[in-house]
């Protein structure tokens, strides 16, 4: 949705369009939600395609004065386009994937780490030529600074890394969950807002380092019924493409460059990835030896190209055969189109596909052993990986495994009588000192009821106030599963 430009400028500059305006304006103003249109147009939030393509005059400028809006219609209920509300059942799910997440990375030995979803611009901007740049969502806040709502993790992480300093004894294990921000072209399992679970290890330059990652996301899989027959890794080195731009003599700054390209090899013709390829320096007999490299799928047909000598090939294969000690071979497959998207990768890479086919990367990371240095840090080894919550959700929906997750509540307490209210509260108080979850019922209803919503929240027992009891310093409890009752008192309760 654009930003619509104040109409009282347009008038007085235009009078012969004035009418025109004012039309579709009406139009927009009964078919708009004025609140968003208000916050947008507060907040000048938009992403950086949008305000290149302000200031280059393409479409909308988002920088147009303020507009008016009719502050009686009411408001869009929906969330802003490719966002998402989480109700109690959305919610529920969120806090199972992310629970498994969380459980995972701790038995991997990891500690949680976060950061603000807010950076500074500066920190994703990189040359390049990446789509995550032109999908940023970022603006000039009150203070004249550049900020972005972060694309990804990685940039903060390796900011707090920095920041740290000497204090961090290596290795670090961190894993993270947070929300990022793209301004994507919307796709299944692709979303302008999505969460992402990173795990990264800082300070190990060794391939142990990427088994173990690797390992950690095969955990996970496992954990929520995912086996090797829906889920594949394909894993690649970067070292690859390097070895190939050495040996004909491309200069090593247009790294980052040519691997975002060739990353768009599934996305555009193959003739334009060979101009983009050539316009990058390359000549016409590398692009072509390139290419064929790149379609390679097995690390013999690579090392009767390369020599078995090159570092790419001895990571790989050291890679593999810790897979096969970790047990997971068969969950993993060389493929030396894989190169990532993103230009800070140095080494090994990799990416979770779905062996149907029907949905995008599930997750991916790799090696970017530069990244904390291109920060004015010291060169530290890095690497880690980035695992939406929206590709997972699709295929465990596509596999019938989505869990059923129905709230779980253990108590539910109520009085017979107003006047009991009162004790209520205070056996619900006695329950949560003891670590029950009770869900109390705070207005005088009818037990049948109770009885409903006691079903619909899943409670285990209902706790019953009532005058008789009462007067013998004790509740009734009905267990809701056997129907089982007893009187207890309240300081017995557990
Ligand atoms: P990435 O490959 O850009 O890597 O994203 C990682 C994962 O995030 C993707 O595989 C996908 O699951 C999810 N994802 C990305 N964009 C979207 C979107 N628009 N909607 C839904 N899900 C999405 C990174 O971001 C790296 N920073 C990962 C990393 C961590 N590398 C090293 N450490």
């Amino acid at each position: 949705m654009r930003a619509i430009t104040n109409p009282s400028s347009l008038i007085h500059h235009h009078p012969a369009v004035a009418s025109a305006v004012l039309r579709s304006l009406r139009h927009r103003f009964a078919t708009f939600s004025p609140t968003l249109v208000k916050v947008k147009a507060q907040s000048n939030y938009t992403s950086c395609a949008e305000l290149d393509n302000a200031r280059t005059g393409r479409s909308g400028s988002l920088a147009a004065p303020p507009v008016q809006f009719d502050a009686t219609q009411k408001i869009d209920v929906n969330p802003p386009k490719g966002t998402r509300d989480f109700p109690p059942e959305e919610m529920r799910l969120r806090s199972w994937l992310f629970h498994n997440f969380r459980e995972v990375s701790h038995s991997f030995g990891f500690e949680e780490v976060d950061f603000p979803v807010l950076e500074s611009e500066a920190l994703f901007i990189r040359k390049a030529g990446e789509e995550i740049r032109d999908q940023l969502y970022c603006f000039e806040d009150r203070g004249n600074r550049r900020v972005a709502l972060r694309p990804e993790l990685t940039p903060s992480l390796a900011r707090l890394v920095i920041q740290k300093g000497k204090s961090a004894s290596l290795p670090l294990k961190w894993f993270a969950i947070g929300q990022c921000w793209r301004y994507e072209r919307m796709t299944r399992g692709r979303r302008r807002e999505h969460y992402q679970w990173n795990m990264d290890i800082i300070g190990v330059p060794g391939v142990t380092a990427e088994a173990e990652l690797i390992s950690s996301i095969i955990t996970f899989f496992k954990r929520i019924g995912i086996t090797a027959s829906d889920v594949g890794f394909k894993v690649s080195s970067r070292k690859v493409l390097q070895e190939v731009l050495r040996r004909y003599s491309v200069p090593e700054n247009l790294f980052g460059r040519v691997c975002v390209i060739i990353d768009k090899l599934e996305k555009i013709p193959i003739d334009d990835i060979k101009k983009e390829l050539m316009s990058a320096e390359l000549s016409e007999e590398a692009v072509e030896e390139l290419l064929q490299i790149l379609s390679m799928k097995s690390l013999t047909e690579l090392e009767e190209k390369l020599g078995d000598s090159v570092e790419a090939l001895e990571d790989l294969k050291k890679l593999f055969s810790l897979a096969e000690k970790y047990g997971y071979s068969e969950w993993i497959q060389f493929d030396a189109s894989i190169v990532r998207g993103l230009a800070y990768y140095t080494g090994i890479v990799f990416e979770g596909f779905d062996r149907e086919g029907k949905l995008r990367a599930i997750c991916g990371g790799g090696r970017y052993d530069r990244l904390l240095s291109t920060f004015g840090g010291d060169d530290i080894p890095a690497c880690g990986f980035g695992f939406g919550d929206a590709v997972i959700i699709e295929l465990l929906k596509e596999r019938g495994l989505l869990p059923e997750l129905s709230p779980q509540i253990e108590n539910i307490v109520c009085s017979l009588d107003q006047d009991l209210q009162g004790v209520a509260s205070l056996v619900a108080s006695r329950l949560r000192e003891k670590g029950q979850s009770v869900d109390l019922v705070l207005e005088n209803k009818p037990l049948k009821w109770v009885f409903k919503r006691a079903a619909r929240i899943n409670a285990q027992k209902l706790v019953i106030v009532g005058s008789a009891e009462w007067q013998k310093g004790m509740v009734r409890v009905k267990i809701l599963s056997s129907g089982e009752q007893y009187e207890i008192k309240v300081d017995e309760l557990e």
